[in-house]
C-alpha cells in the first residue's frame, strides 16, 4: 500500500518520479505528490484524488527543474485523503521532504513533543513528525543518512521512507522496516521504488533492501546499513520483465490484459519444473526431500484471492499426499495459538510476497519452529526472502488490483507442490505424476480456448448491470472458484455477491432466492465424481424452482445441466482437481465486464489497493 519513488541522477526528477508513480499508482490512488530539490531549495506539490489530479496542478504551477526527487501516490490509513494529508510532509523550514509507506505506532507521543519543542505539524498524519525528527536530526548531523538512522531507531510500527533534504543536494535516502523498498542502479543514476515497475524503463540493475536497512543513493554510489550504522549485506538481482509486461499493450485495462496473458502465464510456471523423464525436479525448493518426508501436516496462510488458492490446494494435497491440510486467513492465523512444529510444513501464497497479514503469520510459524514455504510472484519481496524455500510463480508484473494470472499461476504452484511431496513421499507413482503434469501442460491451451468464447460472457454481464445482488454456488473445487466469483464481483462491481458450498444451500442461504435473482453454478464434471454433479444439478433445480435466474458453468458435453440452465457456459473437459484453472477465467470476465457496464474503475476499485502492507 502506497507506492514511493525516488530519483537521482542526470535526467528531470519529475519527469521520472511521475512516470514512477504513474506505474505504482494500483498500490494507493488517495493522493499524490512530489518533491524536487532545485535552485538550492526544495519544491513539493501534492493533490488528493488519482495521479491526474497531480498533474494537472503541475501542468498549472510547474516546479522548478531538478535531479533529485520523491515522490509519492496514497492509501490512506491516518487522515482522511486531502491535499493537506497527501505526502511529501515537510518540516516547518521547507527543507526536508518525507514519503511514507506503513504506519507509525508511536507518531502521537512524537507528536506530543514535537509540539512541545515548538514544531507546528500541519496534517493528521503519522508520517509528518519523521519531516520534523529529520530535520532536527540533520541540524546536528548534516547526513541525511545519519539522520535517518537516528530517527528511525525512535519509530515503533512498520514503515518505508523515503527522504531528501536541500542541504544535501544529489542524495537521496531511504529506511525499510518490513514495508517493500527496492532500488534500481543505473548507470549514474539511481532510484528507489516500492517496485521495481517503477523504474523499470531505465534498468533492469536491482537490489533488494532488507528489513531494517538505510540505503543513500547518490548518482554513483548506493550505499547500504542497517540501522545501527553498520555496513549490510544486500543481495542484487536482475529483473526478468521488461517495461512492455508493465504497460497495458492497447488493452482499456491491464485487467484485461491479465486475463488474457493467463496462458502464458501458467505455462510459464510450468516452465524447467519437469524434467525429460517427466518427473517434477523442484530444484529451487531449497527444502530437502527428507524433511518433505517427515512432514505431518500442512498448513496454508494467505489472503483473499490466494486464500482461494489455497482452499483448492488442500483438495489436491490431501488428495495426492494423505497429508491433513489446513487452510487459514493469514490475518486470523497467529492470534489464534495455532498447533505447529518442526514437522509442519507452512505454505504461504502471496502475489505480491509484501501482504503484511500473510508476513506475520509465517513469522510466527518460523518462531514455532516450522518450515515455510512461499509461493510467490515478486521476486526480492519479504516474504519469500523470509521463507525457508520459495517456489516463484512466474506471472509477470501484476498491475490491475484485481488478481487474476497471480491466481491461475499459484493454483498451477499448488499443483505442483501437493504432486512433488507425493513424488518424494511415494504417495503417487512416477506415472501418476507424470499423467497429472501432461494435463497441466494442456491446461495453458484449455485456458486460451475458454478466453475464446468470452463474448457471452460479456453480453450476460451487461444485461445484469441494474441487479444488486448476485451468488455463486460450487461443490467441491469448484466452492472455492465459487468464493473467487463473489469476491471479483464485490471488488470490482462493488455488488452484494456471495459464494456457497451447494450443499450448504438448504441449511439457510437458500432464503435469498427470489425471483431473477441471477445465481453462477459452477457444476462439477460428471465424469470420476458424478455424485457431486448429480447433487449439483438437484441444487440447480432446487433453486430454479424458487425463481433464480440459473447462470451455468459446465463441461462441454454435459447434457445433464441443459434444462435447468437460463445460460450456460461451456468450458473444456478437465481432471476435475483442476477444474478452477479453466471454471475461474469466465468469473474473471464476467465480474470485469460488469464492472465497466456500471461505470466503475477497473483497475483501481475504490477504497482498495493492491500489496496490503498493513494488518
Ligand atoms: C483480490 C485480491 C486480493 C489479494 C490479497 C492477497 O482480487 O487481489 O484479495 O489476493 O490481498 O494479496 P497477495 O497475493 O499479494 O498476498
Amino acid at each position: 500500500m502506497c507506492g514511493i519513488v525516488g530519483y537521482v541522477g542526470p535526467q528531470s526528477a519529475l519527469d521520472v518520479v511521475v512516470a514512477g508513480l504513474k506505474r505504482l499508482e494500483y498500490r494507493g490512488y488517495d493522493s499524490a505528490g512530489v518533491a524536487v530539490l532545485a535552485d538550492g531549495g526544495l519544491a513539493a506539490a501534492k493533490k488528493a484524488g488519482k495521479l491526474v489530479n497531480l498533474e494537472k496542478e503541475l501542468g498549472d504551477r510547474p516546479l522548478p527543474t531538478g535531479t533529485t526527487g520523491i515522490g509519492h501516490t496514497r492509501w490512506a490509513t491516518h487522515g482522511a485523503p486531502t491535499d493537506a494529508n497527501a505526502h511529501p510532509h515537510l518540516d516547518n523550514a521547507g527543507r526536508v521532504a518525507v514519503v511514507h509507506n506503513g504506519i507509525i505506532e508511536n507518531f502521537a507521543v512524537l507528536r506530543a513533543e514535537l509540539e512541545e519543542r515548538g514544531h507546528t505539524l500541519a496534517s493528521e498524519t503519522d508520517t509528518e513528525v519523521v519531516a520534523h525528527l529529520l530535520a532536527e536530526e540533520f541540524s546536528v548531523t548534516a547526513d541525511l543518512a545519519e539522520a535517518m538512522r537516528l530517527v528511525c531507531g525512535r519509530l515503533e510500527g512498520a514503515f518505508t521512507l523515503v527522504a531528501v533534504h536541500a542541504d544535501a543536494p544529489d542524495v537521496v535516502v531511504g529506511a525499510r522496516r518490513n514495508s517493500p523498498l527496492v532500488v534500481g542502479v543505473g548507470d549514474g543514476e539511481a532510484f528507489l521504488a516500492s517496485d521495481v515497475a517503477a523504474f523499470i524503463a531505465h534498468t533492469r540493475s536491482a537490489i533488494e533492501l532488507g528489513q531494517d536497512q538505510v540505503v543513500e543513493l547518490r548518482r554513483d554510489r548506493v550505499t547500504v546499513t542497517g540501522f545501527d550504522g553498520r555496513p549490510a549485506d544486500v543481495r542484487t538481482f536482475h529483473v526478468d520483465w521488461d517495461v512492455s509486461a508493465a504497460e497495458k499493450g492497447g488493452y482499456d485495462y491491464f485487467m484485461l490484459k491479465e486475463i488474457a496473458e493467463q496462458p502464458k502465464a501458467v505455462a510459464d510456471t510450468l516452465l524447467g519444473r519437469i524434467d525429460a523423464a517427466g518427473s517434477l525436479c523442484l530444484d529451487e525448493l531449497r527444502i530437502s526431500a527428507a524433511e518433505l518426508r517427515e512432514v505431518d501436516k500442512v498448513v496454508i496462510v494467505a489472503c483473499g484471492t490466494a486464500f482461494h488458492a489455497g482452499l483448492i490446494a488442500k483438495y489436491a494435497i490431501e488428495h495426492w499426499t494423505r497429508i491433513p491440510c489446513e487452510v487459514e486467513l493469514a490475518s486470523e492465523f497467529r492470534y489464534r495459538d495455532p498447533i505447529l512444529d518442526p514437522r509442519t510444513l507452512v505454505v504461504a501464497i502471496s502475489q505480491s510476497g509484501e501482504t503484511m497479514d500473510t508476513l506475520m503469520a509465517l513469522r510466527h510459524a518460523r518462531e514455532q519452529g516450522s518450515k515455510v514455504l512461499a509461493i510467490c510472484n515478486t521476486n526480492g519481496s519479504t516474504i519469500p526472502r523470509e521463507s525457508d524455500a520459495v517456489l516463484y510463480t512466474h506471472a509477470g508484473p501484476e498491475v490491475a488490483v484485481a488478481s487474476t494470472k497471480a491466481f491461475l499461476t499459484q493454483l498451477v504452484a499448488c499443483y505442483l507442490v501437493a504432486l512433488y511431496l507425493g513424488q518424494v513421499r511415494g504417495t503417487k507413482w512416477g506415472d501418476e505424476v507424470g499423467a497429472v503434469i501432461r494435463d497441466l501442460s494442456k491446461i495453458s491451451h484449455e485456458v486460451e480456448r475458454v478466453l475464446r468464447t468470452m463474448e457471452p460472457v460479456r453480453e450476460l454481464a451487461r444485461t445484469l448491470a441494474g441487479k444488486n445482488t448476485v451468488l455463486f454456488l460450487g461443490r467441491h473445487v469448484g466452492y472455492p472458484v465459487a468464493l473467487e466469483g463473489a469476491l471479483k464481483l464485490k471488488e470490482l462491481a462493488y455488488m452484494h455477491a456471495e459464494g456457497f458450498a451447494a450443499g450448504e444451500l438448504k441449511h439457510g442461504p437458500i432464503a435469498l432466492i427470489e425471483e431473477d435473482l441471477p445465481v453462477v453454478v459452477v457444476v462439477p464434471s460428471p465424469r470420476g465424481r458424478s455424485v457431486l454433479h448429480d447433487k449439483i444439478v438437484s441444487n440447480i433445480q432446487e433453486i430454479r424452482a424458487r425463481g433464480a435466474r440459473t447462470i451455468v458453468i459446465a463441461e462441454e458435453g454435459d447434457e445433464a445441466v441443459v434444462p435447468y440452465a437460463d445460460h450456460l457456459i461451456r468450458i473444456p473437459v478437465t481432471p476435475t482437481l483442476l477444474q478452477p484453472l479453466v471454471a475461474t477465467v469466465p468469473l474473471q470476465v464476467f465480474a470485469c465486464e460488469l464492472a465497466t457496464a456500471r461505470g466503475n474503475e477497473v483497475d483501481q476499485p475504490r477504497n482498495l489497493a493492491k500489496s496490503v502492507t498493513v494488518e
